[in-house]
This record gives structure tokens, C-alpha cells and sequence, in this order.
């Protein structure tokens, strides 16, 4: 497996971050050092997307910092550009795929079927999205569709929260959970970061509490 993933590995919990301001990036970035995840999708849903990943790579080198809902081959361009060291997208998209490969990005496509899944071992990936977690069938689900594919880890996202984060990370195929649930936009918006450290120190702790 890619480094930078098993690193994600290693944190355990991604956050996944809608910025609507390039200014809230460094602040938030700091909050989620402070609290223990070192780690950040930001994503490409706002136009401070770029802006934001190169100004948290800027001040925090050591960070994970990854672009997410990525959906074009150029929006990968400006990520790596901004210093984004992963890409992730909600589906397998074969363009992005191929391309974060041939440019050696270590890139998470979002598979919620096994033939999606198949594509992914085709490019050569250990590790894909499991998205929308919650709703697309959860722990169980994950359970069953990674019994015949030994090889490969997954990210659940999509309506995970501390209260259902430990049991997919008690399970271990799961690399690590991505989520929002410690980034709310409304906390960002509110420059509430004190409590968005708070959220992650709490987060942090369900790692290891289920990892060690
Ligand atoms: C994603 O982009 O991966 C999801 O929208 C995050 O899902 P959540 O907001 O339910 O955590």
C-alpha cells in the first residue's frame, strides 16, 4: 500500500472539510492538529478548495492534506499543484482514476458495488471510498463485499458520526472513516474552532479506543 495511505491508516479518521472561505483554512488545520487528526480532505465543492490546500500544506507540511469530490482530471492538476498529497472522488471515475495512477497520486475512488470495486483492483488500488456509507448499507454491507476481495481496504464516508465510527474501525478492512461530523460548516462559518478541536480530540479517542 501507498505510504500516504497507510499513514491515513494510522489517523484513522479523515475529516472531510467544505471551506467557503480560504481564510478559514489555516485556523481549521491547526484545530485538527491540536485535536489529534492531522489529516484533512478538503473538497472541491467551493472555489477556495485550492486556495485552502495550499495555504494548510504551506503551514503544516507534515499534515495530510488530500482534496476530495474531485470530478476532473484538471481539478487533479490543481490539487497536486497546491501540494494536495491524495485524491479522493464520491465515485470511480476511470479518467481520474487512470490519471491519478499514470501520475503516481495516490488516489480513493467512492465503490459501492463489487463490479466497482473489480474496476479498482484493475488500476492497480488497495484502498477505494465505501460511499454514502450509512445509506448505502453500512458496517454489514462493507462486511460482505470485502469477503472476496482480500486485497482491499475501505474508506467508509457518508453519514458517519462518533456515535457509529468505532464499529467500522473495530472492523479491519477498514483502513479509516471519513466524515464531517467535527468540521460542521456551521462551526467553520462561526469561527467556533475551539470546538472543533474538541470534536476531533473526541474523534481521536474512538481511534484509539478501537485501535490502540
Ligand atoms: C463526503 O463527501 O465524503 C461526504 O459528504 C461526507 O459525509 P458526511 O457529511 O455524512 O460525513
Amino acid at each position: 500500500m501507498n505510504e500516504i495511505l497507510k499513514k491515513i491508516g494510522r489517523i484513522g479518521i479523515v475529516p472531510v472539510v467544505v471551506l467557503d472561505t480560504p481564510a478559514d483554512a489555516v485556523p481549521l488545520a491547526k484545530a485538527l492538529c491540536e485535536g489529534g487528526l492531522p489529516c484533512a480532505e478538503v473538497t472541491f465543492r467551493t472555489a477556495a478548495a485550492e486556495e485552502a490546500i495550499r495555504s494548510i500544506t504551506e503551514t503544516f507540511p507534515d499534515m495530510l492534506t488530500g482534496a476530495g469530490t474531485v470530478l476532473t482530471t484538471e481539478q487533479v492538476d490543481r490539487a497536486a499543484a497546491a501540494g494536495a498529497k491524495f485524491i479522493v472522488s464520491p465515485g470511480l471515475n476511470p479518467k481520474i482514476a487512470r490519471y491519478c495512477v499514470e501520475k503516481g497520486i495516490p488516489v480513493v475512488p467512492g465503490c459501492a458495488t463489487p463490479s466497482e470495486v473489480e474496476q479498482a483492483i484493475e488500476y492497480g488500488l488497495d484502498v477505494v471510498k465505501f460511499f454514502p456509507a450509512e445509506q448505502a448499507g453500512g458496517l454489514a454491507y462493507i462486511k460482505a463485499i470485502s469477503a472476496p476481495y482480500t486485497g482491499m481496504r475501505f474508506l467508509p464516508t457518508g453519514g458517519i458520526s462518533a456515535a457509529n465510527a468505532g464499529s467500522y474501525l473495530a472492523f479491519d478492512r477498514v483502513l479509516a472513516c471519513g466524515g464531517s461530523w467535527m468540521v460542521k460548516n456551521d462551526l467553520i462559518k462561526a469561527g467556533d474552532f475551539d470546538k472543533i478541536t474538541a470534536l476531533t480530540r473526541e474523534a481521536a479517542a474512538i481511534v484509539r479506543e478501537k485501535r490502540g
